[in-house]
């Protein structure tokens, strides 16, 4: 479609990443029209590897939107998760612990692809490398997206804007000084991903405390193994050749009739981990969503399932808005994401700070403390239970009604 042939939309989406695909897709199927502006190209946003963990409230969303098929032939059903320290694996059994729930393998780049095929045979707009987005006027009742396309200048006017162009996007900084609260946390770590051509070493995700370091086993197909490992936040991958790393990955995993199974490393890179938030998530018309308003450290993989939490209650707002003028949806988006993203900011913190070695831990007081949660968790089924439901994902949350609004 050329830019030429629209002025006017309803939802200018910026961002096509989970949150704005998943947002386009959810009001078109309302009969709302939106364009979707994304400043890489279709191969950059595909390509790109990040977490692969699939809460269930994700899986019978994606289902229930249609573009689930491949998901529920290809994705890996996991109904548990091993716990590693001291050299033992325990398991946590989440279909056990929640009534049946379990969670997802189906890596952030296939979500996107199948979004993205979706969206283009529904024949709503979705423009990639668009250049120098600006949103506009967010305070009146008509904002506008500039943006340059294929050399041109354009305006989109829009009735709304929805901001899920990720943390480093435009759309947050629209908003003007003081009307946003930033909380956030930077970890004194990073982590250190790689992708292999191997099969997966263990059917299940592996989250393992060692002193040297954190380390997690995970897998995107049952030839592709997912492997990370707690290293610098700024780490030089230079320093990292692939045979330093799968002896740092053997020396973390060891374990007593286990064995870690090597193939060629196909992905390499280094992930900062922070936690942060922007409170309200909206201002006037525009409304921010996903990574664009909160960031959670890759411990437990909230990222992406947050992102779909957040456009499900605005595409239920903007329904609400769009068919019968109720504006009292849009009026409480943010009341009614926050809880929910506060606790995702809570388990994700939490898991990071037990399992990470923490640098100026001298005299090991934090890891004895580590250790004894670990403990806890394994024998304890309450404690279990607490793991594995904020694991599986909490309950999807319906719109606040207007006294819960603040
Ligand atoms: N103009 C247009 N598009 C932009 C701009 C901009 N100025 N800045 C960023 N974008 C695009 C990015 O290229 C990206 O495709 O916005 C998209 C944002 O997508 P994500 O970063 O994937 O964020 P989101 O959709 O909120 O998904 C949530 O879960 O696993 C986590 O961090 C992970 O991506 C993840 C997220
Ligand atoms: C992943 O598979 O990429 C993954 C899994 C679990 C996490 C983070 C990332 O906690």
């Amino acid at each position: 479609m050329s830019t030429k042939d629209f002025t006017h939309t309803q939802v200018g989406i910026v961002g096509a990443g989970p949150a704005g695909l998943v947002l386009g897709h959810l009001l078109h199927r309302q009969g709302i029209e939106s364009v979707i502006l994304e400043n890489r190209s279709r191969e950059y946003v595909e390509g790109r590897v990040r977490a692969g963990v699939l809460e269930q409230g994700t899986v019978d969303l994606l289902i229930e939107m249609g573009v689930g098929e491949r998901l529920q032939r290809e994705g890996l059903v996991h109904h548990g998760v091993e716990l590693r320290f001291g050299g033992v694996g325990h398991r946590i059994p989440f279909d056990e612990l929640t009534g049946g729930r379990g969670i997802t393998i189906y890596g952030q780049q296939e979500v996107v692809k199948d979004l993205i095929a979706a969206r283009i045979e529904s024949g709503a707009p979705l423009l990639f490398e668009v250049d120098d987005v600006r949103p506009t006027g967010i305070d009146t009742d008509s904002p506008a997206l500039g943006f340059r396309h294929g050399g041109e200048e354009r305006e989109l006017r829009c009735d709304v804007v929805a901001g899920c162009d990720g943390f480093h996007g435009v759309c947050r900084d629209a908003v003007p000084d003081g009307a946003l609260t930033l909380r956030e946390h930077v970890y004194p770590f990073g982590w250190l991903g790689i992708l292999a051509e191997v099969e997966p070493s263990s059917d299940e995700l592996i989250y393992c405390h060692h002193d040297r370091g954190f380390a997690l086993h995970s897998m995107r197909s049952p030839q592709i193994t997912r492997l990370y490992l707690q290293c610098e936040p700024d780490e030089d991958i230079e320093r990292w050749p692939d045979e330093r790393i799968w002896a740092e990955l053997h020396a973390r995993f060891e374990c007593k009739g286990w064995s870690l199974k090597e193939g060629p490393i196909v992905e390499k890179g280094v992930t900062p981990m922070r936690s942060f938030v922007a409170e309200p998530m909206q201002h006037g018309r525009l409304f921010l969503a996903g990574d664009a308003v909160h960031i959670v450290p890759a411990t437990g993989a909230k990222g992406l399932n947050l992102a779909v939490a957040d456009v499900r209650v605005l595409a239920d707002a903007l329904t609400r808005w769009f068919a019968a003028g109720d504006e009292s949806g849009l009026r409480g988006y943010s009341a009614t994401c926050l809880p929910r993203v506060w606790k995702a900011q809570h388990f994700a913190w939490w898991m990071t700070s037990m399992f990470h070695r923490m640098p100026d831990d001298r005299d090991g007081f934090m890891a004895r403390l580590q250790r004894a949660q670990l403990d806890y968790l394994c024998s304890s089924r309450a404690a279990a239970t607490s793991l594995a439901e904020n694991y599986v994902g909490l309950k999807h949350v319906v719109l606040a009604t207007e006294d819960q609004i603040v």
